[in-house]
């Protein structure tokens, strides 16, 4: 199977974890994409979304799928969303999409993170993809160092020559060298520092269950 059939797989497969009539977290990313077009199949048995990105909420509203603010809502059953990398304890590396701050803000408010990914996502120690985070410009110089000297190289993230704007109207630096092992130390650490907005390290967040597609078919993890 290719890696857009398993993704196709995986976002078929989260439609077992949603609660009929209620509301669902909808993340972000090509994964989420295939689980949004098999929500359309069946819109008429939940109430609807709270999406976690303008690209997710134009493909929701797209296919007839109503879209709550994340204010009018208290909590969710349930968020599905992709990641760039998961480890074995649920740990996930996103903000890939640039939509990681969005993408926490749903997570913290639904019960249950259901991860969906492709088999190639499932990591023994996070950090080999370049972890994302999302600053305000002005700190980016200072921000850089303070990576540098955790060991790690941050890049303000471009697209045609100009910095890349996330839906907040923030930058994102991609920190690549790091080996995370505490990503719960991790997290909370550069979360406090000064012109970080948030980080792309998914540990307070973490995944209670992922679907990872695999060549023999969707395998699930619990945590
Ligand atoms: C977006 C994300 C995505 O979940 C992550 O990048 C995975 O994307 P894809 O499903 O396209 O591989 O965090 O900010």
């Amino acid at each position: 199977m290719t890696q857009d059939e398993l993704k196709t797989l995986v976002g078929q497969a989260a439609l077992a974890y949603l609660t009929p009539g209620a509301l669902v977290g909808v993340g972000t990313g090509s994964t989420v994409n295939k689980f949004i077009d098999a929500l359309a199949g069946m819109k008429d048995r939940i109430r609807g979304a709270v999406s976690s990105s303008e690209a997710s909420t134009q493909r929701l509203k797209a296919l007839g799928i109503a879209v709550f603010d994340s204010n009018e809502v208290a909590s969710l059953p349930v968020y599905i969303d992709g990641a760039d990398e998961i480890d074995h304890q649920g740990y996930m590396v996103k903000g890939g999409g640039a939509a990681l701050t969005r993408e926490k803000i749903v997570a913290a408010q639904s019960e249950r993170f259901v991860c969906i990914a492709d088999e190639s996502k499932l990591v023994q120690t996070l950090g080999a993809f370049p972890v994302p985070v999302e600053v305000i410009p002005m700190a980016v110089a200072r921000l850089s160092r303070q990576f540098a000297a955790l060991g790690g190289s941050a890049t303000v993230r471009t697209k045609d020559g100009a910095p890349v704007l996330t839906d907040n109207g923030q930058q994102i630096l991609d920190v690549r060298g790091l080996k995370i092992t505490d990503p719960l130390a991790f997290e909370t650490r550069v979360s406090q520092w000064p012109g970080v907005v948030t980080v792309g390290v998914f540990a307070h967040q973490k995944a209670a269950v992922c679907l990872l597609g695999t060549a023999s078919g969707v395998k699930t993890l619990t945590f």
